[in-house]
């Protein structure tokens, strides 16, 4: 037994939660963040800061960076030199910034379908284009790799400037490895492609192959990466708005940070430093049993689809707590079953056709909540399904 509670129903509603903003019978599985009370370290970090009671302008000093660095040393075995880091108060904020920045209106911006869907609203709304490399699913394995031919050749574009990756990959749960993450970045460079790599769901990888940070590589094939991460997704504290950016590159760092300054990026809320910096140096015992809880979650549902539901197939891997299941043996519209399941179990997924690629023959559902919410959500899923089936006969 975990010495920390995963196990408590915290009431979220009425507490300007997006994710409970539902009605009373219905019970949100969607939105990525956690159902769970962030680490009592970090609470108690907050605590001391709002008693302090002054909340003028603030910056991060050495101790903050040297704390993110120290993580990814201990935990990731990378390397990070501290004038590659800056604070940024988001990860999507900085990457419209970098979008901004680093690409023009009428640009192509490459992604691998299906992907986070925010991604493209950073593209879209900036004025440039979204150009799909989809992954290649495998209806045998339920997994996805990268086309490699078709990323060339969207690479090879005159008008593709940036690719965003999602490193690890939501909402598919995969890691990407080192070699892929190699063969990658040169492809990119071979191009004039910069590589931006969103590494927020980093620490939520629940078994091997673990995740690899962009930053593992050699520094010489760093020369066109800009990563971005957070400890939002891992320690529940996306309201902190605490994030990093990270540009081994000295003259890409500074175009990079002409732009985070210029969107006004760089300053912190009163409490996102002391919030993170408590997560990266005290958090990480919490963080090992939330990793646990979810494996346990995770394979609840894996027992659960193949005793009840074994129509519908698990295509996640390894990361994030959000899993992504194909319900292509159910409909070839994820959206309309998804709106079936609202209207009538009130359970709320995200309908898989938002991510783009082939994600209309799936849904994903986020496992960061208490056990009794999770069997109620798979009960739900179960009825949903089933009546699906008969109205759509
Ligand atoms: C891949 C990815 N990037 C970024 C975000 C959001 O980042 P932020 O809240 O720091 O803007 C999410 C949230 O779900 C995400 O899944």
């Amino acid at each position: 037994m975990s010495k920390y509670d995963f196990e408590s129903i915290i009431d979220r509603r009425n507490s300007n939660s997006v994710k409970w903003h539902v009605a009373d019978n219905e019970l949100p599985m969607w939105i990525a963040d956690m159902d769970f009370a962030t680490a009592p370290e970090i609470l108690t970090a907050l605590q001391k800061k709002i008693t302090l009671g002054t909340f003028g302008y603030e910056e991060p000093d050495d101790n903050y960076f040297d704390a993110i660095i120290a993580w990814f040393k201990q935990r990731h075995h990378v390397n990070i030199q501290s004038e590659w880091l800056n604070f940024v108060t988001g990860v999507i904020p900085a990457l419209s910034s970098v979008v901004r920045r680093l690409s023009h209106v009428g640009d192509n911006v490459v992604v691998m379908t299906p992907v986070y869907d925010i991604f493209f609203h950073s593209i879209e709304n900036n004025g440039r284009h979204v150009l799909e490399s989809p992954l290649k699913y495998d209806t045998d394995t339920n997994h996805y790799e990268i086309d490699w031919h078709n990323l060339e050749t969207q690479l090879a574009e005159p008008l593709s400037t940036l690719l965003i990756l999602c490193n690890p990959h939501n909402p598919v749960g995969k890691t990407w490895s080192q070699k892929t993450l190699s063969r990658l970045l040169l492809l990119c460079r071979k191009h004039g492609v910069t590589v931006v790599s969103d590494e927020i769901h980093g620490d939520v990888v629940l078994g091997e192959p673990s995740y690899q940070s962009l930053l593992s590589l050699p520094v010489e094939q760093l020369h066109n990466a800009v990563v971005i991460f957070s400890p939002s997704k891992a320690f529940n504290v996306a309201a902190l708005h605490a994030a990093s950016v990270v540009v081994p590159d000295k003259s890409l760092r500074e175009t990079v940070m002409r732009g985070i300054n210029n969107d006004e990026l760089a300053e912190p809320n009163l409490v996102a430093l002391e919030g993170s910096m408590a997560a990266y140096q005290k958090g990480e015992k919490w963080l090992d049993a939330l990793i646990e809880q979810l494996q346990y979650n995770r394979h609840q549902v894996e027992i659960f689809l193949h005793d009840h539901l074994p129509q519908l197939k698990f295509a996640s891997e390894n990361a994030t707590y959000l899993l992504w299941l194909d319900v292509s043996a159910v409909t070839e519209n994820s959206s309309d079953l998804v709106k079936h399941l609202r209207k009538t179990t009130g359970l709320v997924l995200s309908a898989g056709n938002i991510y783009r690629g082939n994600g209309e023959k799936f849904v994903r559902i986020n496992i960061a909540c208490p056990r009794q919410l999770l069997s109620d959500g798979l009960m739900r899923l179960s009825r949903g399904i089933k009546t699906y089936a008969n109205v759509k006969q």
